[in-house]
């Protein structure tokens, strides 16, 4: 016999949920960085199409998916086209290796809320945060930083603590205490940031676009990466979280909420940073793409450099703004364990906490072991190009074309499930984006990838490190979802249940 599913407590809880994993480490630290690398400005426009085209499409095909065939993604792909269940494995391991990376940008986060304080990072925080925090030297380092394996330790007590918890007293109670006070403390600080002198200079950069440099396909590539990890689409997160609804919940409705409240956010986010950088900019009379280095530093780097010129109004600043990188990033984190947990559970009808101890288990140690040592950075680098600009965006292709082009008849069931519950209607429209643009899109983007990556590799590093920690995690899609997919299962995997 299985045990009832668990639920949400309504469909506000479900919301508040799914917009606390949207909103996460990608719209406060991965989206201003990647903009200021493609562009500033330029980079605004594609992440639009990139949304329009491909964002919203998937994210009603993930919600649809995961609440009418109530499961994880293999669970749910299964019983939706039984051949398509490795589908879901691949997006569960892509779900996990983001996991493990996330655990340490985000015990970084923490870290730096308590820097903030009293602005450890002194004057120079380009080198604290690469030499002292990091200790970041060439190749590849497997000495262990003692403040980093505490930091991530920390984070994944922290994190199974709340998935012991479960849907309602875990997930959606940390969410209850962490989005308030997200909003709070970013609403403050994006005022005070937009009130700093030379704010302007930033926020022009922002959005004014270069359209010569949207002629870069990279800029392209960069904006479609981004918006399936920030939307939480593509990787298993909005299947799993949408399978805890009841069967009559008004999926796109909830959908439109959680996109755009995800998307102001983000914008918000890049408001903030860049009127920031517009400050430094007005201060060290450079242009504004030039007054910090890009990459996944820039949140640590730059805002401690302006906190630290502002003497005792940057430590509020300082405290705000890591205090809600690592409420965001919280939430987002449960949101991304549990995928695996679920897909646990489902597929082998294991108990909670079996699962929850098992895979959060195995998680954290991954997690421990790479993301305490002087390599840190580069495994964060790497992971998350790879996973998200092939795991996710393969991942998504694979989803689409198994569901919507070899399956037909499936999109108008799905139809008129969404029709029959939600209060905005799709229709020809959508099934259009779906079938279509949005397949024709992430396969572009994909070639693009893959071709810039045959041929200059990506970020410079050794090949021997791209070699395994970029390749060798697609390998481990590939193969982990086809052992995965073949593993004897629960008998509740096959059948829906009758609830
Ligand atoms: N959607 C989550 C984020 O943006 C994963 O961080």
């Amino acid at each position: 016999m299985t045990t009832q599913r668990e639920s949400w407590s309504a469909r506000s809880g479900f919301i508040l949920a799914a917009v606390g994993s949207a909103v996460g480490l990608g719209n406060i630290w991965r989206f201003p960085y990647t903009a200021y690398e493609n562009g500033g400005g330029a980079f605004f426009i594609p992440y639009l199409i990139a949304l329009a085209t491909a964002g919203f499409p998937l994210l009603f095909l993930d919600y649809v998916v995961g609440q009418k065939y109530k499961g994880a993604p293999p669970t749910a792909y299964r019983r939706m086209v039984k051949s398509a269940e490795s589908v879901g494995w691949w997006q569960v391991l892509v779900c996990s290796v983001i996991g493990v990376y996330y655990a340490s940008v985000l015990a970084w986060a923490g870290q730096y809320t308590l820097y903030a304080f009293n602005q450890s990072w002194g004057t120079d925080t380009g080198k604290f945060f690469e030499a002292e925090f990091l200790q970041a030297g060439s190749g590849l380092d497997f000495t262990i930083v003692p403040h980093l394996l505490m930091g991530v330790v920390v984070v994944w007590a922290i994190v199974l603590f709340i998935m012991y918890g479960g849907v309602r007293k875990g997930v959606e109670l940390v969410n209850k205490i962490c989005i308030p006070l997200l909003i709070v403390m970013f609403g403050i600080m994006v005022v005070k940031a937009i009130s700093l002198e030379g704010a302007s200079v930033g926020l022009n950069a922002f959005f004014t676009p270069d359209w010569a440099r949207m002629a870069d396909p990279k800029v392209w590539l960069a904006a479609y990466g981004h918006v399936f990890f920030s939307l939480s689409i593509g990787f298993g997160i909005m299947v799993t979280y949408s399978s805890y609804l009841n069967k009559n919940a008004n999926l796109t409705g909830s959908g439109l909420v959680v996109g755009f409240a995800n998307s102001s956010f983000e914008v918000l986010a890049g408001i903030g940073i860049f009127a920031v950088l517009g400050f430094m900019a007005a201060a060290t009379n450079v242009p504004v793409q030039e007054v910090a280095k890009g990459g996944p530093g820039l949140a640590f780097v730059a805002f401690p450099q302006i906190i630290s010129t502002m003497g005792n109004a940057g430590t509020i600043i300082g405290v705000l703004f890591f205090g809600s990188l690592f409420a965001a990033g919280l939430t987002s984190m449960a949101s991304i364990v549990q995928v695996p947990i679920s897909a646990m559970k489902d597929k082998f009808g294991w108990s909670h906490k079996k699962s929850v101890t098992v895979v959060g288990g195995v998680l954290a140690v991954i997690s421990v072991i790479l993301f305490s040592t002087k390599s840190a950075i580069t495994f964060v680098d790497v992971f998350d190009y790879f996973a998200n600009n092939i795991g996710i965006v393969l991942g998504a292709i694979l989803s689409i074309i198994w569901v919507t082009w070899f399956n037909r008849p499936i999109m108008e069931k799905l139809v008129n499930h969404i029709n029959a519950i939600s209060s905005f209607k799709v229709g020809t429209i959508w099934v259009f984006m779906l079938t279509v643009i949005t397949p024709i899109s992430l396969i572009v983007t994909l070639g693009l990838s893959l071709q810039s990556l045959l041929k200059d590799g990506y970020g410079g590093y050794p090949v021997m490190v791209q070699m395994v920690f970029g390749w060798g995690v697609v390998a481990l899609f590939a193969i982990g979802s086809f052992i995965l997919t073949k593993a004897p299962a629960h008998a509740s995997h096959h059948e829906l249940n009758k609830e």
